[in-house]
């Protein structure tokens, strides 16, 4: 018997060699550890055996049975290891994917830029509400609900009509002024400050007109402050927003809460004043509204009426990305076009 398993053990070591495939293995397995395989068959005479062939061949055989498994495992493994790591290789010197970085948008861009000129010249940032009181935002600036130039910013209202008709209505505000009363009532002058923020307006929409866009609001304080302080830092800004050095023009024009009241201008960024498409011909851009803070305004905020006199001006923080980064139209800020966004 002994001789037997022998046999058997050099066949398969034998057989083993030629193996390459994962099947011959388990077919061998099946030959030589299976039920009804010759070694099986052997061993169950096992017991017909004297007690000492028994203690010679037991140990013997299952020794072999050890090893024929064993060897049988690891030439399955070893095939599926190879198979594995063909599927799993690497190509290291295959050019690596690109990350993609995440960075600012055009506007917070250029909103950065303008906070950084302002508070270099000594100005501070304020901060208003997006949705706010009707008062906040038209009657403590001297726009009464009566006053026809409610209607030059087309609203969107949050409240009820009967909250309207109290004079209690709620806004998405249409201009960044609204901070204007309630920052001087928490503040007493001198101070400089700056409000920029996201304002709403109800316009049909096209290249230059959006119904949600940016302001950038400044009001300056003092006892004795005067349009020339506002020329002279309205001119500082611009030609450090640009880098170029630009003049600034005053129209005369009307909001409620300055007097007197103006349009500013810019000259052309293009053509520096000669005159070209970008300014139709003109040499200035117009940029925003400005004038001296109305006296009434002062009073609504809890100041003596005369006692200060100060500057208020607002312009779009679009107009200005638009200009400095030649963009044609306002709409492709908030359009999400990664195209768009991902240029800046
Ligand atoms: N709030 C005005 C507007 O949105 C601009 C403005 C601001 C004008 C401050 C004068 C002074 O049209």
């Amino acid at each position: 018997m002994l001789e037997k398993i022998k046999k058997i053990k050099e066949n398969f070591l034998e057989e083993i060699k030629k193996t390459t495939q994962e099947k011959e293995l388990v077919d061998l397995r099946v030959k030589y550890l299976g039920k009804k395989s010759e070694f099986n068959q052997l061993l169950k005479n096992l017991k017909n055996l004297s007690p000492e062939e028994k203690r010679e061949i037991g140990p013997f055989a299952n020794e072999v049975k050890k090893e024929i498994y064993t060897k049988i495992e690891a030439g399955i493994t070893k095939i599926e290891d190879a198979e594995n790591t063909e599927k799993e290789w690497i190509d290291v010197t295959a050019p690596g994917k690109k990350i993609r970085q995440g960075h600012l948008h055009p506007l917070s861009i250029v909103q950065r830029d303008i906070e950084d000129i302002f508070t270099t010249m000594g100005f501070e940032i304020a901060d208003g509400p997006e949705v706010d009181s009707e008062y906040y935002n038209f009657d403590a600036i001297n726009i009464p609900a009566d006053h026809p130039a409610r209607d030059m910013q087309d609203t969107f209202w949050i409240s009820k009509e009967a909250d309207r008709k109290k004079g209690e209505g709620i806004v998405l505000r249409t201009q960044t002024s609204n901070v204007q009363v309630q920052y001087m009532q928490k503040h007493k002058p001198p101070f400089r400050v700056i409000a920029p923020g996201r304002v709403f307006r109800s316009e049909a929409t096209d290249a230059s007109h959006e119904h949600t866009f940016h302001q950038f609001e400044a009001l300056v304080v003092g006892d004795n402050v005067s349009v020339a302080n506002f020329l002279y830092i309205a001119e500082t800004f611009f030609s450090k927003f640009f880098g170029k050095k630009l003049k600034i023009r005053l129209r005369p024009s009307y909001f409620p809460f300055v007097e007197p009241g103006f349009e500013f201008d810019i000259s052309c960024t293009n053509c520096g004043g000669k005159g070209c498409s970008t300014c139709s011909q003109t040499g200035w851009i117009e940029v925003g509204g400005a004038g001296m803070v109305h006296q009434n305004v002062f009073e609504t905020a809890g100041y003596e009426r005369g006692k200060y006199q100060g500057f208020a001006w607002g312009f779009g923080l679009e107009r200005l990305a638009m200009m400095k980064y030649k963009i044609n139209d306002i709409r492709l800020f908030h359009s999400g076009d990664v195209r768009f966004t991902k240029q800046f």
